[in-house]
């Protein structure tokens, strides 16, 4: 019985890689991307993009995140510092202009999106590892001068707010949880709520016609695993999560429509 799920799972994988061999090896790579004009406005190579920042590596152990809009990142800042001091997993600040610009240690390893795609067997201990993160930040007090629901310090937990795969770097150390700006103070379920949003709705950047069943699949069983290893009830706070969401300047269009499909339903 043991072997014959083995041999399965090993088919599975078998297959998983042919579709990727054929079309997810075909996606840009993101080292790539500096040539042409680009390149001479570039401090460094372009190491990773997210919707809102440009992420280059400036060789020396050291990232500069670049904000593609003037930016106040202060709740940011009070955040990092805060978790470097408590021992959650961070990258280390090293400088913040106050304009556009931070400087971060760097953190070497794939996003746990990018190890989710390539090795899709692994969604139920990421999404353990996930939930385990956000119990960790959750045992936290918020540090003063963060928002939240009230003004006074006490008032809840820190939160990510947009603590999904796509911000955690898988180091050779462990774990690092990376991209701050929704820094807030509040209670722990909000948190989930709006990963919870996040991961069901989300478009995978660049990803081939042909995965889509696949990711599919791949996004309900890390939902279920993620909500079965959860701390704290979401519940309460999904339909907030949603129109939260839906406030974000960066979202497409066929997220809004899933997100408003959810609040119908909610
Ligand atoms: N400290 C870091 N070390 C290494 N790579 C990083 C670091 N911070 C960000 N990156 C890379 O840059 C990408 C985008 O970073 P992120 O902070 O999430 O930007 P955004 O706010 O635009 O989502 C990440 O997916 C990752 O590849
Ligand atoms: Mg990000």
């Amino acid at each position: 019985m043991a072997r014959g799920c083995c041999r399965t799972r090993a088919r599975r994988r078998r297959r998983w890689k042919a579709l990727r061999g054929a079309a997810v090896a075909k996606l840009p790579r993101v080292g790539e991307e500096t040539t042409g004009e680009r390149a001479a406005a570039a401090p460094g190579r372009l190491l990773g993009r997210g919707r809102d920042a440009d992420v280059y590596d400036l060789g020396d152990g050291r990232v500069l995140r670049r904000y593609r809009v003037d930016y106040d990142h202060a709740n940011e800042i009070t955040a990092l510092r805060y978790l470097h001091a408590q021992g959650f997993p961070v990258p280390l600040l090293h400088e913040a202009d106050g304009g556009r610009d931070m400087i971060f240690e760097r953190a070497d390893g794939p996003t746990m999106l990018a190890d989710l795609l390539r090795h899709p067997w692994r969604a139920r201990s990421h999404a353990r590892l996930l939930a385990d993160l956000h119990r960790r930040l959750h045992a936290l007090a918020a540090p003063p001068g963060l928002p939240g629901p009230a003004p006074d310090p006490g008032r809840g937990v820190i939160l990510h707010l947009d603590l999904h795969p796509a911000n955690v770097l898988l180091s050779p150390t462990g774990p690092v949880v990376i991209d701050w700006s929704n820094a807030a103070a509040g209670p722990a379920g909000s948190d989930l709520a709006h990963t919870l949003v996040v991961m069901a709705v989300s478009e995978v950047p660049d990803l081939p016609w042909p995965l889509r069943p696949f990711v599919a699949l791949l996004r309900r069983r890390f939902l279920r695993a993620f909500l079965a290893a959860a701390h704290a009830d979401p519940a309460p706070f999904l339909a907030g999560a949603c129109r939260r969401r839906l406030s974000d300047p960066n979202l497409l269009p066929s997220e809004a429509r899933r997100i408003n499909a959810m609040l119908a339903r909610s």
